[in-house]
């Protein structure tokens, strides 16, 4: 009998629903990836760049002209200056950036704060590292941090808070008057952040991402953590990237070196190009999937589920109370995609505690318009 150490550990609800959709011939609206292509410019850059010979080893750091890019893109979107050099590292995928970074500064005993719901690859990366998570939950209304409860979680074993903006599942970001309490409130400890903004160029309605990046008392103690697999519709690339101050930077990539010591290398060219050749991408990207929002939302307006639109990710949460309340999530998710063709995500699997008597469901709008309207008619008669 082997003696896990994720004991807690199983098949993830994303891999069983995506399996479960595949099965049954349901469209898959669980596991968040576009089901359309990235940009034509930049598919074609991976082979112009595989043809070339550049299929070595890229530099542990990542190359320099893609981490010049996202230090180009921070002062564009944010006003920030961040050093390519000293600050950037780019990682496969943010998954393992955030791997990285927790490794890199949580010990054995240290406690981490993280917000339910929340994203699943938090507590083993914490487990691992020796941590524990310690789970506060954000307002059930509209999902913004509770900072009662913060203070009530903080501790003198607190090492980390784990913030994600804009939040996946729920579509929530968090504002500058919330960053402002939260730097007053672990202002005199010792207190690292990762602040997950895998989302941060889908946010819709003209609300702005407030990035980590931005704010300067809290980036001096963040790891500021982004994926291309999001931004350029890419996801099976798993290219990402962390932004953290130097000292931070150079204990970070001491774990990255031996985790993966870099990424992959005619991905990073392709991205490089496209970046320097398309500014104007990331800027279109708001309306690109507010378009879907809407077109989602308004397809489904219809129907018997319940919903607020989402400020921001590719995600939107339903509820289902009018139509199965007699169904818990993971049920009601398991019979929308056995007897009725969409398969969904359930919003208790990224809770702790489940709050008794919550009815939602996570549709993913990253979809072509025919897939939407498919999903629409099929969810407006249940
Ligand atoms: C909140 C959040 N963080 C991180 C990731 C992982 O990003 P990557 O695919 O670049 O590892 C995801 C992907 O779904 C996510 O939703």
């Amino acid at each position: 009998m082997i003696n896990s150490k994720l004991p807690n550990v199983g098949t993830t609800i994303f891999t069983t629903m995506s399996q479960l959709a595949a099965e049954t011939g349901a469209l898959n609206l669980s596991q968040g990836f576009p089901d359309f292509n990235g940009p034509q410019g930049l598919l074609d850059a991976v082979g112009k760049h595989v043809a070339s010979g550049h299929n070595q080893y890229a530099p542990m750091t990542g190359l320099p002209a893609l981490r010049q890019q996202v230090a180009a893109k921070i002062a564009r979107s944010y006003g920030a200056t961040v050093s390519p050099d000293s600050e950037v590292t780019i990682t496969p995928g943010a998954t393992a950036a955030i791997f990285c970074a927790i490794q890199a500064v949580i010990r054995s005993g240290d406690e981490v704060i993280v917000f339910d719901p929340c994203y699943d690859s938090y507590e083993p990366s914490v487990e691992l590292a020796g941590g524990r998570c310690v789970h506060v939950q954000l307002n059930l209304e509209n999902f913004s941090l509770d900072f009662e409860k913060i203070q009530a979680a903080l501790s003198a074993r607190t090492r980390m808070i784990i913030l994600n903006t804009p939040h996946n599942p729920t579509g929530a970001l968090i504002s500058r008057a919330e960053l402002d309490l939260l730097a007053a409130l672990i202002r005199d400890r010792d207190i690292y952040l990762v602040s997950d903004e895998v989302y941060e160029h889908l946010v819709f309605d003209g609300v702005p991402h407030v990035s980590v990046l931005a704010h300067e008392e809290l980036y001096q103690r963040a790891f500021v953590v982004s994926s291309f697999g999001k931004t350029y519709h890419v996801t099976g690339w798993k290219t990402g990237y962390v932004v953290a101050p130097p000292a931070l930077t150079v204990e970070l990539r001491k774990v990255h070196q031996y985790v993966n010591f870099c990424g992959v290398t005619p991905l990073q060219y392709a991205l490089a190009d496209f970046m320097a050749e398309h500014p104007e991408h990331v800027e279109e990207l708001p309306a690109f999937y507010q378009a879907k929002r809407d077109l989602f939302c308004d397809l489904l307006t219809p129907s018997r589920f319940s919903f607020t639109r989402v400020t921001g990710t590719y995600f939107q949460l339903v509820d289902y109370s009018a139509i199965r309340p007699d169904l818990d999530d993971v049920a009601m998710s398991l019979w929308m995609t056995r007897e009725h063709g969409v398969a969904t995500i359930p919003v208790s699997v990224f809770y702790q505690h489940p709050p008794q008597g919550q009815r939602l469901v996570r549709l993913c709008f990253a979809k072509r318009e025919e897939t939407l309207q498919q999903a629409a008619e099929k969810l407006c008669v249940i």
